[in-house]
């Protein structure tokens, strides 16, 4: 996927737009496959993220008959993990092999093992094959905040018709941050527009902003910060 550019010059050096520092690299000349397997190397008591499925994606897609998944950005698998406990085959993917190797040991602890293929991709280089029932991504953000409209049209392209796009992303740099950047987060309608999904192919059933409990890494204090969700339904074929 060679035509998204990724724009490393907007956020300030040496820290990402969740405001994390990479002590004593310029992140900037690490490729992402680098910074990402950096920051999950780096993890104290092995894991980066919760473990648990996003609660948007388990409230989202609570409805829908398992299928075939994609997930885009997996990380460490939650997600994946939670589809497959609910019968979905799933097809994972992120650029970091660090979060890959760990998700999959939680898929063998989980029981699930062989309902999820985990495939690394730089989506700003290769994009998995196939049509999937759901295509999900959380907070697949690029290093300097942006979601990549290219990444987010080849999502809603590998969903098959009578499935479902579900995108889940920060509406905006957490409090601790929002004085250092000028990263324009898109609205959920920007969003939307930047998919240019077909018209009549296409039911877009959520496009909102919402906020979202979250602890300051800095602080430990509780914050509330903005997340959006765009959710849509490729319509099926007649
Ligand atoms: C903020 S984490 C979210 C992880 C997981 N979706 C979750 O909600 O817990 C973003 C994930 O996107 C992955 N990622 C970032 N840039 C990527 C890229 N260019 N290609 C593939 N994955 C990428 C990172 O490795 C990381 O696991």
């Amino acid at each position: 996927m060679t035509q998204h550019q990724h724009q490393h010059g907007q956020h300030q050096h040496g820290q990402d737009h969740d405001g994390n520092q990479e002590a004593g690299h310029d992140v900037e000349q690490l490729t992402d496959h680098e910074y990402w397997n950096g920051r999950y190397a780096s993890a104290e008591g092995g894991h980066f993220w919760s473990g648990s499925a996003n609660e948007v994606l388990a409230r989202e897609t609570a409805d829908l008959s398992p299928g075939t998944a994609l997930d885009l950005g997996c990380g460490e698998g939650g997600d994946a993990i939670h589809l497959a406990r609910l019968g979905w085959r799933v097809t994972a993917v992120d650029v970091s092999d660090v979060a890959l190797g760990r998700a999959a040991d939680h898929a063998a602890e989980a029981g699930v093992a062989d309902r999820i293929e985990w495939q690394r991709h730089d989506l700003a280089e290769t994009f998995p094959t196939g049509a999937f029932d759901l295509v999900s991504t959380h907070f697949l953000h690029f290093r300097d905040g942006t979601l990549s409209p290219h990444v987010l049209r080849a999502a809603a392209a590998a969903v098959a018709p009578g499935g479902t796009l579900l995108i889940e992303a920060h509406g905006g740099l957490p409090p601790w941050q929002d004085e250092i950047s000028d990263v324009h987060f898109p609205t959920p309608e920007e969003t939307v527009d930047s998919l240019e999904l077909a018209p009549g192919e296409w039911e877009v059933l959520l496009a909102e902003r919402h906020p979202r409990r979250q602890t300051n890494p800095h602080t430990g204090e509780a914050v509330t910060r903005t997340d959006q969700t765009v959710k849509a339904r490729r319509r099926p074929l007649v």
